[in-house]
């Protein structure tokens, strides 16, 4: 540590004497609270807000966002803002909760992006961790992750794990849409964030494997959740995803027509897209109508429920893996 931060981590020695001598002459709690103030002190008796509740509470919001209006603001943007401009043209899906323009629920984001044909978005690494769920694509979009080319097609999930150089290219014919989800804000809160842009701009075609631990392609997902035991017409997948990405897990829940999942409320935070079908949801006092390509937030603690009205899939992702390794996970 240097000698300028650690001057700037203590009181002046000035101060620490005015403190002292004010403390000796307090006559009162009331003559010893602003002394203890501006000596950076909280009396745990006298807090301006409290530190403990008996229960979660939370100012974030059960949302819902309609693909298809992300996907109508993501093409009238694209008219202006280009992959030169922008390292990714993508849309943040936030939860109005102060000032907050980013995260979707407390420690994860979501946001809907476009690459148009011929597009490359350019290669760069971070801490958070990210996973891309495809809406819409055509043969020729794919990613490259550490030099792993990982195609992009609809339904597939991609995985680019913490420090993982990945870039984005569209070489077919049409636009190609994708939901991104992050755990950007968990990293903003425990701050350990670090972020590189490639040197080149591009990372190179290092391997192109049928299988790799980054691709979870919808032709695999979709057979293993169709065989997944069913209750009341509805079944869940979880993939094995937690050896490359340790804060959120990804599954998928299927609801044949007129199913509902049994409500639940659990201490994680979740974020659901639709792969097909519609459906209500019902989180806590709000209910909303979903369909393919639309995003649900779902806050921590709040009783939730889905139906289905048409054979449905929905991507289910929740940082449930954080809690449960903190001690943290409950339902109830
Ligand atoms: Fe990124």
């Amino acid at each position: 540590m240097n000698s300028s931060a650690t001057a700037d981590a203590s009181l002046p020695n000035d101060m620490n004497d005015q403190a002292t001598r004010d403390l000796q002459s307090a006559g009162s709690l009331d003559e010893l609270y602003p002394v203890l103030s501006s000596s950076r002190m909280t009396p745990g008796w006298h807090k301006k807000r409290a530190s403990l509740w008996h229960e979660p509470k939370t100012q974030f919001q059960p949302l819902h966002w309609r693909y298809a209006v992300s996907r109508l603001a993501l093409d009238q943007a694209a008219k202006w803002i280009g992959t030169e401009l922008a390292e990714r043209r993508n849309l943040l899906l936030f939860n109005p909760v102060g000032d907050n323009d980013y995260d979707t629920v407390r420690t994860m984001v979501a946001a809907y992006q476009l690459l148009l044909p011929g597009e490359h978005a350019r290669a760069h690494w971070h801490t958070p961790n990210a996973m891309r769920f495809i809406l819409d694509a055509d043969e020729g979009c794919y990613s490259v992750v550490n030099g792993v080319k990982v195609p992009m097609l609809p339904g597939d999930v991609l995985l680019t794990p913490a420090y993982a150089w990945h870039s984005h290219f569209n070489e077919g014919k049409s636009n190609a849409y994708w939901i991104d989800i992050l755990d950007v804000p968990l990293v903003h809160l425990i701050e350990p964030m670090f972020f590189a842009e490639h040197p080149d701009k591009y990372q190179k075609v290092e391997q192109e494997p049928a299988q790799h631990p980054f691709y979870l392609p919808a032709t695999s997902t979709l057979e293993q959740l169709a065989t997944a035991p069913a209750a009341d017409g509805v079944r869940r997948l979880t993939l094995d995803t937690l050896s490359e990405i340790k804060t959120f897990d990804i599954g998928f829940v299927s609801l044949a027509a007129g199913a509902k999942t049994v409500q639940a409320r659990n201490t994680a935070s979740r974020i659901m897209a639709v792969q097909k079908g519609s459906g209500t949801a019902r989180i806590g006092d709000v209910t909303m109508n979903w369909s393919r390509g639309d995003v649900i937030a779902i806050p921590g603690w709040k009783h939730y429920q889905l139906e289905a009205q048409t054979d449905s899939v929905l991507l289910d992702t929740s940082d449930t893996p954080v809690l449960r390794n903190l001690g943290f996970y409950r339902e109830g």
